[in-house]
């Protein structure tokens, strides 16, 4: 299965490397050294993916056009990092890339493998809630294996929304602000989010799925009712559409850059980070922690994650999970 894909992709490789010219079925078919059926046979599953590719019979083959999907080979072709998509994962439509993820880590998945989807049909979001996840968003899941004892991973969910806030930042003119914990929202609305779901001992982690979460480019009318003045997409709040493989390129590249530095200089180097994005701290917030709503000022982040919490007595009350409403959200 692994050589099916290893030798399509090499086959989408020489299109590519061809250009606007043509390759013949008998070159494609001595360099990969497979028979010219089974490299027509590469041909059409690459058409099936989305691919443009013109052929003639005097000529070969010549790929006219690329679809904008995040299939392992368009990925793998441009792909600069070390760990991170070492191993990528595709399908066109699943329940959920972390119920995947969590299968492939548990049969010995390698560190930085990803699992991505076009749709997902039942996402899962934090705290037990579910996630909209229909074509035109980014839906993925890493898989990750610190050397971490468990109470600090909270810590290493900032990762992620750090590396979402650099790349929006990056790649279009919006302002991405993260509230903490890690959703982003750009013009006050919620354009992505993250689930962290963990295996561990009590002194050390087995693995780590942070799957992510991303309205690339999605239309308003594709909302749900309930979620059309709380969300929305990158396209819709830039007025365009945004390259789904530059974006994940990105995502990823940033999203490495910020675990080596969290692994080399610690937790206090990556809140610096998070910090330039801050929408919460400062702020009058109410936080539903599942037990009680409290109410009072977001005064800081402690060196595990959770955030602090200033209440009108004067006392501060941590939080390590739940749902933040910003005072401009309730008032
Ligand atoms: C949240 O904000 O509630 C977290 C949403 C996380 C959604 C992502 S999409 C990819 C991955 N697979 C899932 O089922 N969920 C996460």
């Amino acid at each position: 299965m692994k050589e099916t894909s290893e030798r399509k992709q090499k086959v989408l490789q020489i299109l590519y490397e061809t250009e606007a010219d043509y390759v013949s079925g008998e070159e494609l078919s001595n360099k990969l050294d497979v028979s010219r059926t089974t490299i027509w046979k590469y041909i059409q599953s690459l058409r099936e993916q989305g691919y443009l590719i013109d052929s003639s019979s005097r000529l070969g083959y010549s790929l006219v056009k690329a679809p904008d999907i995040l299939s392992p080979e368009e990925i793998k072709k441009d792909l600069e990092t070390e760990i991170l998509g070492q191993e990528v994962i595709y399908y066109e439509k699943v329940e959920s890339t972390n119920k995947i993820a969590i299968a492939e880590a548990k049969e010995g998945a390698v560190e930085g493998a990803i699992v991505i989807a076009g749709e997902q049909t039942a996402g899962k979001g934090r705290l037990g809630r579910s996630f909209f996840c229909p074509p035109g968003g980014i839906w993925f899941s890493v898989i990750l294996r610190p050397n971490l004892r468990p109470d600090f991973v909270a810590q290493l969910n900032f990762i992620g929304v750090i590396a979402l806030a650099k790349t929006i930042d990056k790649l279009t003119d919006l302002k991405p602000g993260i509230k903490w914990p890690n959703d982003i929202l750009v013009n006050g609305r919620k354009v992505s989010g993250i689930l962290t779901e963990l295996s561990a001992e009590v002194d050390q982690i087995n693995y780590l799925v942070m799957g992510i979460g991303i309205n690339l480019n999605i239309d308003l009318d594709q909302f749900p009712a309930d979620l059309v003045n709380k969300a929305s997409s990158v396209q819709r709040e830039l007025g365009e559409r945004v390259s789904k493989l530059e974006f994940f390129l990105s995502l990823i590249t940033e999203l490495e850059l910020a675990y080596f530095k969290f692994q080399e200089q610690g937790f206090i180097s990556i809140i610096e980070d998070w910090k330039e994005y801050n929408l919460t701290l400062g702020q009058e917030v109410q936080v539903d922690n599942g037990r009680e709503v409290l109410v009072g000022k977001a005064v800081d982040i402690d060196s595990t994650g959770a955030l602090l919490i200033k209440l009108a007595d004067g006392r501060v009350k941590k939080v390590v999970a739940g749902d933040v409403t910003l005072e401009k959200e309730y008032t």
